[in-house]
């Protein structure tokens, strides 16, 4: 290992400088590079872990079992329901039941304080399976899948985010890229902008890393030249239904299509997407947004989702990987 990251927490990004991230991307394309080819070595033989779902999931939920089975752990799922967690028991409290059986536990949930208190009371590595403020796990798949398809070092990279900026998505790609040294531009109407209380910090690290960054109101100028372009879903998970309204009007000239792709000026731009993704009306939320606002296509139009641009099932199965990188460098043996 170049080095030491055992026990630590992975709670956000913001905990870690550029030679750790790097050495979990190096970890992560091993690790990716072993499963392929069949000879992968399991670093996670007779540990446990806890599976803490409070929000729904299909890619991280699914990346943390079959990481973890794959290295050779067991796993418990305990999920929006079943469990004492909130209803008849504090996080401080499960904390300090949770981190006496098991190795390391996964949290997804809201504020970014619940699954730092589970960290500051477990005494084992938690690692954030994404809270209303960051999603860190999903940094490690992105920038990962940067790496691949980018074919340069990702200091030479520059990528825009584009949509709902005031999110755990909104705020994570803001700080990752500045953190790599990356060029990062944000767009979205001002009133959906990062943060400030992050903005601080990530132009901090830009300037400590030697990367730069952009956060605009101009969708077509945050893409110019760009080698890859993000989005995602304009409500996030926990949010009123109230704002589908004000969203949709706020957000509609910050869709991803295929006006927005040729405003990069390269044929070479990829797409890339946490998912899931509305990009249809082929989902129970898809159908009711088209019954309530005539619209049938949210932050990404069905034709660039589709199209070879599009590399979000790549950056999908990232996650396993990185997620499996995080579970043998910080529980493994
Ligand atoms: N991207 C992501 O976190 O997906 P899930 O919500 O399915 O886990
Ligand atoms: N911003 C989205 C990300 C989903 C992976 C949400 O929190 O719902």
């Amino acid at each position: 290992m170049a080095f030491n990251l055992k026990g630590r927490s992975f709670l956000k990004l913001l905990d870690f400088n550029q030679r750790e991230i790097r050495y979990l991307l190096d970890l992560a394309r091993d690790l990716k590079r072993a499963k392929y080819a069949g000879s992968e070595i399991q670093h996670l033989v007779g540990k446990n872990i806890c599976l803490i779902f409070e929000k729904a999931s299909t890619r991280t939920m699914c990346a943390f079992e079959v990481g973890a089975m794959d290295q050779g752990a067991h796993v418990t799922y305990l999920g929006p329901s079943g469990s004492q967690i909130g209803h008849k028991e504090s996080m401080k409290d499960t904390a300090r039941v949770l981190g006496r059986m098991f190795d390391g536990i996964e949290y997804r949930g809201f504020g970014q304080e619940i699954v730092q208190e589970l960290s500051d009371y477990a005494g084992v590595p938690v690692f954030n399976g994404l809270t209303d403020e960051f999603h860190p796990t999903q940094m490690l798949a992105d920038l990962l899948t940067m790496q691949e398809y980018g074919e340069k070092p990702l200091s030479e990279i520059s990528y825009a985010y584009v949509g709902d900026a005031h999110s755990n998505m909104g705020h994570s790609l803001m700080i990752a890229g500045c953190l790599m040294g990356m060029d990062v531009r944000i767009a979205s109407p001002k009133e959906l902008w990062p943060s400030a209380e992050f903005r601080k910090p990530a132009e901090e690290l830009a300037a400590k890393y030697g990367g730069t960054l952009t956060i605009t109101e101009d969708p077509k100028e945050a893409v110019k030249g760009v080698d890859f372009i993000h989005t995602d879903v304009w409500v996030s998970m926990g949010e009123s239904d109230d704002v589908w309204a004000s969203r949709i009007k706020q957000l509609t000239p910050y869709q991803v299509n295929a006006e927005l792709m040729a405003a990069s000026g390269k044929s070479s731009t990829k797409f890339m997407h946490c998912l899931p993704a509305f990009h249809n009306t082929e989902t129970e939320v898809g159908k009711d947004i088209f019954n309530k606002f005539g619209i049938t296509e949210m932050e990404v139009t069905d034709d660039v989702f589709e199209s070879p641009a599009g590399i979000q099932f790549e950056q999908a199965e990232n996650r396993m990987h990185t997620i499996k990188a995080v579970l043998v460098a910080m529980i493994g043996s």
